[in-house]
């Protein structure tokens, strides 16, 4: 693969948030996780499982789990002034989709108990579970990545602490393991908008940190908030009160 195709990959993974219900092949599946088999991780530690789940019963339960896991979500988003709410608040309300009809969900699971294979003076010292979530993440993302490859869409569902013990129970997972996030994956159901990335030129520094790109407290502020507003339709897809992409 050259440089253009995987910038191009990357620059065409979206995040889904409404997909058909038609079945996505085994081997299509297998050919995804083997990527995020090889993902690179903090001494080569491999916290990573995967659950395939394709049992209809099972994944209407996640997603209910999810959905009842989201009004509380949202009860305490509302506390927050209306330009810093999320931008996928009142999804439900208006009919948005998610995952509903999402055909597969991989469920991510990592087994913290990896995180020994570090030193021991960074799991000490460098903040809780740092490498083992960033190992984690990585797989999640190529996961992503190799899905969209085949043509097939992806979403990142983070798990609330909340829930992620009932997810447990339900799926028999053993005491000792995260449930980080799970993947629903499906062919898309529309057509995704570019989402608006920084340019390249507000991240970018050479060889010391460039002062003249330091953002004030109220400039992220004002970053976010003009984040909700240009993301709100990525995430109501399929809702009755879509707002239009900016
Ligand atoms: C750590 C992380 C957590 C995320 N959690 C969620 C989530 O819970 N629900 C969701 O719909 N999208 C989630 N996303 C997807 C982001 O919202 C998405 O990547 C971002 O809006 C950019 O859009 P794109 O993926 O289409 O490029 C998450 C992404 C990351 C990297």
């Amino acid at each position: 693969m050259d440089i253009d195709a995987l910038t191009d990959l990357a620059r065409r993974r979206r995040s889904i948030r409404k997909f058909k219900p038609d079945p996505i092949p085994d081997g299509d599946i297998r050919k995804i996780l083997e990527v995020a088999r090889w993902s690179m991780s903090g001494a080569n530690a491999q916290p990573w499982e995967f659950i395939v789940v394709k049992d209809p019963d099972t994944r209407a339960a996640i997603f209910d789990l999810y959905r009842t896991n989201r009004a509380r979500v949202e009860a305490i988003e509302m506390t927050r002034v209306n330009e810093l709410r999320h931008a996928q608040v009142g999804i439900f309300k208006e009919g948005g989709h998610a995952f509903k009809d999402a055909p597969v969900i991989v469920v991510l699971l990592g087994d913290p108990r990896t995180l020994q294979a570090t030193f021991l003076i960074g799991q000490i010292l460098s903040g809780e579970r740092k490498t083992f979530h960033s190992n984690l993440a990585i797989a999640t993302y190529l996961i992503q990545l190799a899905a969209s490859a085949l043509g097939i869409g992806a979403q990142w569902v983070s798990i609330g602490q909340t829930w992620e013990g009932p997810l447990k129970t339900l799926l028999g997972v053993p005491e000792e393991y995260m449930i980080p996030q799970v993947i629903p994956l499906g062919y898309y159901d529309y057509k995704p908008a570019p989402p608006y990335r920084r340019k390249m030129d507000e991240m970018l520094h050479f060889d010391k940190y460039d002062r003249s790109k330091y953002r004030s407290d109220e400039e992220v502020i004002n970053f976010i908030a003009g984040l909700h507003k240009r993301s709100a339709a990525a995430y109501h897809v399929g809702s009755a009160a879509r707002p239009k992409a900016l």
